[in-house]
Formats: C-alpha cells, sequence, structure tokens
C-alpha cells in the first residue's frame, strides 16, 4: 500500500500532530510523515516529532511577526520537497504561507481552525464564539490561501456550546473535536494517494 507523504508544520504545543502520527503508528492512517517543522525552536511540536522518531526541523523564520521571509519560505519550500512531501498539513504553525509555499503545493496545504469557518476566523476563536453568544461552534479544516483562516472548506465538525462553559472548558472539546477531525480528513487524501485532489 502506498502512503501519503505529508509534512507536519507547527509552532507549538503539537496535540494536533500528536494525534495524527499516533493513528499512523497504529495503523489507522495510510499517511507517512516525511518531516516536521517548527518556526520556533523549542516547541513542543518538535519533541513529539522526535519521540515518534520522525525527522524534524527548526525553520529561523526571520525578522517579521506573523509571516516568514522570503528566504525562510524558499527554504521551507526545499526542505518539504526533499522530504518528498505531497501533503502539507498545518497544526497550530502561526504564520500565514504566501506565493512560494502556495505556488509549490497548490491545494496542497491544509489548516484546522477552532471554529466553524467563515465565523471567528483569527485567535482564540473559541473566546470568538461565546462571546458572540453561539451555542455551536467547532472545527474546521480548510486549503490555505493567502489569507487567514480563509481558504476553501474541506470539512467541519460541531461542538456544543454548553450553558456553564467556561473559555478552557469549550477550548479543551473543541480540541478533542480536531484531534479526531484532522486524521480523518487526511485519511481520505490517503485515499487519493498519491494525487490527493478532494
Ligand atoms: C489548534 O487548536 C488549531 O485549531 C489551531 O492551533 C491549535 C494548535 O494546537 N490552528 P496544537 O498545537 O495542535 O495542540
Amino acid at each position: 500500500m502506498k502512503r501519503l507523504p505529508i509534512g507536519i508544520l507547527g509552532s507549538g504545543k503539537g496535540s494536533n500532530c500528536r494525534a495524527i502520527l499516533e493513528r499512523i503508528r497504529s495503523g489507522d492512517l495510510a499517511a507517512e510523515a516525511r518531516i516536521v517543522i517548527s518556526d520556533v525552536l523549542d516547541a513542543p511540536i518538535l519533541e513529539i516529532a522526535r519521540e515518534f522518531f520522525v525527522a524534524n526541523a527548526y525553520l529561523p523564520p526571520g525578522q517579521f511577526r506573523t509571516r516568514l521571509e522570503p528566504e525562510a519560505e524558499e527554504e521551507l519550500v526545499k526542505m518539504l520537497r526533499e522530504a518528498g512531501v505531497d501533503l502539507v498539513v498545518l497544526a497550530g504553525f502561526m504564520r500565514v504561507l504566501h506565493a512560494p509555499m502556495l505556488k509549490a503545493f497548490p491545494r496542497r496545504i491544509i489548516n484546522i481552525h477552532p471554529s466553524l469557518l467563515p465565523k471567528f476566523p483569527g485567535l482564540e476563536a473559541w473566546k470568538q464564539a461565546l462571546a458572540a453568544g453561539e451555542t455551536v461552534t467547532g472545527c474546521t479544516v480548510h486549503y490555505v490561501d493567502e489569507k487567514i483562516d480563509h481558504g476553501q472548506i474541506v470539512a467541519q465538525r460541531e461542538v456544543a456550546i454548553l450553558p456553564n462553559d467556561t473559555p478552557e472548558t469549550l477550548h479543551a472539546r473543541i480540541q478533542i473535536a480536531e484531534r479526531e477531525l484532522y486524521p480523518a480528513v487526511i485519511a481520505e487524501f490517503c485515499e487519493k494517494c498519491p494525487a490527493p485532489d478532494l
């Protein structure tokens, strides 16, 4: 069986990355994690990659706060290509991608966001949903484009907002949903391996 070669990018905790790597290890997900890359040197996601014996790398992002310096983004493309990655999986990667990546991997970069997009893009989306008085929120996997939390939606999972929810309890339930949804979406790409085109 051919396994879909994926690359995972993240800046932080890495709980989605862990969920994906666990599914691969247990044989539930016909993907192969070729590399995990972070723009944060001491990000726990890199430690998780090492725990699962996956190649991992720190990418110095350059001087900007919300995007990579163009040279860094070119370097990112090179690293992913050299690793033979077909699908780029953003898992808490806190930088907006631009032309070098979007051109190199058209419809091959996906992201997960903790709201039912197009509602509540941006930071702390669960707090935005609570403040707006919503009764349902959730998470969304979408293709990545040049705007924040914006590209075409691939799949969503709803999460009910309970009357006594705090930001913390709601966020925790959304993250549980994310850890189910993201591997399931990647599995769909795997079925269309080697040329996923959902
Ligand atoms: C997730 O909640 C995801 O929705 C958002 O960033 C968070 C990353 O969490 N894009 P983790 O690093 O996977 O734990």
